[in-house]
């Protein structure tokens, strides 16, 4: 039951081609499938070929032809062996029944809204035959579909399509694709229904090749595919540009489906997405879901190069191809817009996802090496931290050296399914460069501390940094060897300019970044001409925590003069962040000449010309509820954290109003709305302002619900409900109504809908949510409903989800429960919620406790939801 990584053995047969026939039907799919097999060298006549089969009916089975008898195979839970296949290559034809309305797993085939679609990473193609459902079979597909032409007049597979057709005398019809290229299964797709299709196509730079593109949606949704179109066709350029790397099939297709665990998948030719990830339009999306879609159909389409062509050996690896491809769609998204903005947003989701996740006890390795069930691993670990490992790379290689291990990684391993080492190596023999020790960084879990004091010797001018670095246990390492961490840095002089120093020892340095090896070092830089201010971490070049010992003055100093766009609002972010730490343990405790320190520096970024809006709006806003929660590590009361984050907005609001209120008139847009990144950051700081008012008494209800009523974009309009909602204003149930009335028929919009009700921070908004479960919008059939409703409570309303009778952490429990009969990947991933429980104080943490152990308890589980709740407890 349990996976290792020291267990990886090659199969004992390899797979040339895959030819399967699918004949659809709601109830009773028909998949035959031909699969030719040969032994790999080494392997001994009459081995025993295992397949890997789930929830399959058999209903035929031939080699080279011949019907096998009874006693030549064995069909188990979840396996179909042949136990002494012949010498030499041969083929097996498998024929399997399955039912794809039953699916609610919705993971192998599946119908959402009547579209038959499938979903196969990790281990779903084993939902549609018996095969090696593993990354490292890879085989040439030809795939044939049949269904009623009434039902499905489209029929899509991966790869190049070959013929179609009618079949005479029948209401069927046919097609058939071919895909060169070998893939595993889990990249195998296909898609049938009676779908829309936007079309376009795109030029290859590199060598000048027509290529198809084409986004299938629901009909009436046509309208809403521009930009995602526009994306895609930008993201197409961008990996030609940036990393040489060309499309290479005839076709490109994106089909989006509204009912889907995950974002999206990068099956190769035939990406399927969740909706919410390319429609889009002013009317029903905010300016975050543009950029959602940007950066999802750059990460789908930047798999086919890091996952499709170059594939994982194992699920072990998973983070070669996610943690690389999410690094290459945040440099996407940074070339397109704003590169600071974007590092803040990544480096937020990293510390709100990933920190608590190495804190916690769902700990693991960017590269695990055992698991129970892969679905869990799909993680911020594995994601986030993963393409900062990759940061890294290109901070301690240099822009060149890094392309040139890429180059290297493309040449040597293309077609190929690789390995964490294979990916390391090709930059250590494109650089000549020892990585050993930075590999730790795929191995040992935990975030990196470091330790930081500073000592000025006036008599010599010199300054000494003395760094320790540190890693807390985590679960199966109790101790941990040193990182190679790059610190990038500056030292900045009284006039706020970064200073050159003659001579610096004690570690490596190279350009402006400090390579820490050891557990210590002193690192002193000499003929300074003055005590400069230290500027470290710049760009969080690690995903590591920074306790330096500044004092106020030094962050207000940072604050105001750092030329690191990502240390300014790092500094703001560390002045709040004490601040509200302090209020949270003792209410009271906060000092007005403190808050009103911040106050002066937020209300001075707040107008400061010198930076774009989108910045400002980073730069004015407080850090999370959650974040606090985090930075506090123990004994948390999340009710105390929210009163202090108030207090403290409020007391902002007060110091500000005249100017927030200059400045939100003079941000109205006048033109037409238009999503583009300098636009969305006009709104973007409008709306954090327009937050800030909605706290002062009197005119701001007005104001809101004026917002609300006028705005003529999803962003304007969700913001001021959010607000309106959230204070429990007067115009709260009006913008409740009108937003019902307007959107009741677009499910996707009614997520938001969801989302602000189940985030409001009152004791009534539990019953809300149980009341909100019988509304027509919601349904737990479909993962998106799922978490915007009840995801968004557990995992975004602080107070009420750690609610002090325990009734949010019940209620999220038996949701679990009983999500986990339909729909295991995603009660999963609901109960991870619970992740940071041993943080709270003890009364909530028992409770909490108690529900994740009465879950744990609990008979029948999925291995998913078995596996979250088991280690959650440990
Ligand atoms: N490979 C997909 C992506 O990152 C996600 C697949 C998630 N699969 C899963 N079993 N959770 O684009
Ligand atoms: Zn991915």
């Amino acid at each position: 039951q349990t996976v290792r990584l020291e267990d990886y053995r090659p199969t004992a047969y390899a797979i040339g081609t895959v030819d399967l026939d699918i004949r659809l039907a709601p109830k009773a799919t028909r998949v035959n499938a031909k699969i030719a097999f040969s032994p790999r060298e080494g392997t001994a006549p009459g081995t025993a070929l295992e397949l890997a089969g789930d929830e399959l009916k058999l209903v035929g089975l031939t080699l080279n032809g011949a019907p096998l008898s009874p006693e030549d195979y064995e069909v188990g839970e979840d396996t179909l062996t042949i136990k002494t296949p012949p010498e030499g290559p041969f083929v097996l034809e498998i024929v399997t029944e399955i039912d794809p309305d039953a699916n609610s797993k919705l993971m192998g085939l599946y119908r959402s809204s009547g579209t038959y679609c499938t979903q196969c990473e990790a281990e779903g193609f084993r939902r549609i035959t018996y095969f090696y459902d593993r990354p490292d079979v890879l085989a040439v597909y030809t795939t044939r579909i049949e269904a009623r032409k009434s039902d499905a007049p489209i029929l899509l597979a991966n790869g190049n399509p070959v013929e179609a057709g009618d079949i005479e005398g029948t209401d069927r019809h046919y097609a058939v694709w071919h895909d060169p290229f070998p893939k595993p299964s889990y990249l195998f797709a296909m898609v049938a229904g009676d779908l829309a299709c936007v079309s376009d196509t795109y030029r290859t730079l590199l060598s000048g090749r027509e290529v198809e593109l084409r986004i299938y949606v629901e009909h009436g949704n046509e309208t809403r595919c521009d930009y995602a179109m526009d994306a895609l066709k930008r993201s197409m350029r961008w990996d030609e540009e940036v990393f040489g790397r060309e499309y290479d099939l005839d076709i490109f297709m994106i089909v989006a489906v509204s009912d889907f665990n995950m974002g999206a998948m990068e099956n190769k030719g035939l990406n399927v997405f969740n909706d919410k990830y390319v429609l889009a339009n002013p009317e029903t999306a905010t300016d975050q879901d543009y950029a959602g879609i940007e950066g999802v159909i750059a990460h789908e389409y930047f798999h086919n190069w890091t996952g499709d062509r170059i594939t994982c050996r194992d699920w072990f690896q998973l983070c070669l191809k996610e943690g690389l491809t999410v690094f290459r769609d945040q440099e996407f998204s940074s070339d397109m817009r704003s590169r600071a903005v974007k590092r803040i947003a990544d480096v937020r989701l990293l510390q709100s996802h990933q920190f608590p996740e190495d804190g916690g006890p769902l700990a693991h390795p960017v590269r695990p090496t055992l698991y129970r069930q892969i679905n869990n691993f799909y993680t911020a670990t594995v994601y986030e931290k993963g393409a900062e490992i990759v940061r890294m790379l290109k901070t301690l290689l240099g822009v060149e050296g890094f392309r040139a291990g890429m180059d290297l990684y493309f040449d040597r391993h293309d077609g190929e399914a690789a390995t964490i080492e294979d990916f390391i190596k090709c930059f250590e023999d494109a650089n000549e460069a020892d990585l050993s020790q930075f590999a730790r960084w795929y191995a040992q879990a935990g975030t990196p501390a470091l330790k930081v004091a500073e000592h000025w010797d006036e008599a010599s001018k010199s300054l000494r940094i003395d760094i320790e670095q540190s890693c807390q246990p985590t679960p199966g390492q109790t101790t941990k060897l040193p990182f190679t961490i790059p610190v990038r840095f500056g030292l900045i002089g009284p006039n706020g300019a970064d200073m050159e120093w003659t001579s610096a020892s004690g570690a490596e340095l190279r350009d402006d970044v400090i390579i820490l090896t050891d557990p210590r070092h002193s690192i002193t830089f000499e003929g300074l001409s003055s005590r400069p201010v230290t500027s470290l971490l710049r760009g969080f070049s690690a995903p590591v925590r920074l306790a330096d010992d500044k004092d106020r003055d030094a962050l207000v100093f940072l604050a105001r003069h750092d030329s690191d766009p990502f240390n300014r609002w790092h500094a703001v972010q560390s002045l709040a962040m004490q601040l509200l730490k302090r209020g949270a343990r003792t209410p009271g405790a906060l000092a007005t000449d403190e808050i009103q320190e911040l106050a002066s520096l937020i209300g001075e970024a707040a107008g400061d010309g010198n930076f774009e809006p989108a910045l400002r709006a980073q730069l004015l806003q407080l850090p999370a509820e959650s974040d606090i929660a985090r930075e506090l590590g123990t004994d948390v009361d999340p009710d105390a954290i929210a009163a202090a984050r108030k207090a403290v907005q409020v007391a902002i609001a007060g110091h500000c109003a005249e100017s927030f209120a200059i400045l939100y008139e003079a941000l109205a847009d006048t033109g037409p709305y238009s999503p583009d990144a300098e636009a969305a950051g006009r709104r973007a700081l409008r709306l954090t302002v327009l937050e800030y008012l909605a706290w002062i008494d009197g005119e701001a209800s007005v104001r809101t619900l004026g917002h609300y009523r006028t705005a003529n974009n999803m962003s304007d309009r969700l913001t001021a409900l959010r607000l309106l909602v959230h204070r429990a204003d007067a115009g709260a149930q009006e913008a409740l109504d009108d937003f019902e009335a307007r959107f009741a028929k677009d499910a996707l919009v009614m997520d938001k809908w969801l989302t602000v009700q189940a985030t409001a921070p009152f004791p009534e908004t539990l019953a809300r949510i149980r009341t909100l479960t019988a509304h027509p919008t919601f349904s737990y059939a479909n993962p998106n409903r799922i978490r915007a409703l009840i995801g968004a409570f557990a995992a975004g309303n602080q107070t009420q989800f750690n609610r002090p009778d325990g009734a949010g952490f019940d209620f999220v429990a038996d949701t679990v429960l009983s999500l986990d009969k339909r729909n295991p990947q995603v009660a999963a991933r609901l109960l991870s919620a619970f992740r940071s429980w041993r943080a709270l104080e003890p009364g909530r943490r028992a409770l909490a406790e108690a529900a994740l152990r009465r879950v744990a308890e609990a008979g029948g589980l999925s291995s998913d939801v078995q596996d979250i709740a088991t280690r959650s407890l440990q």
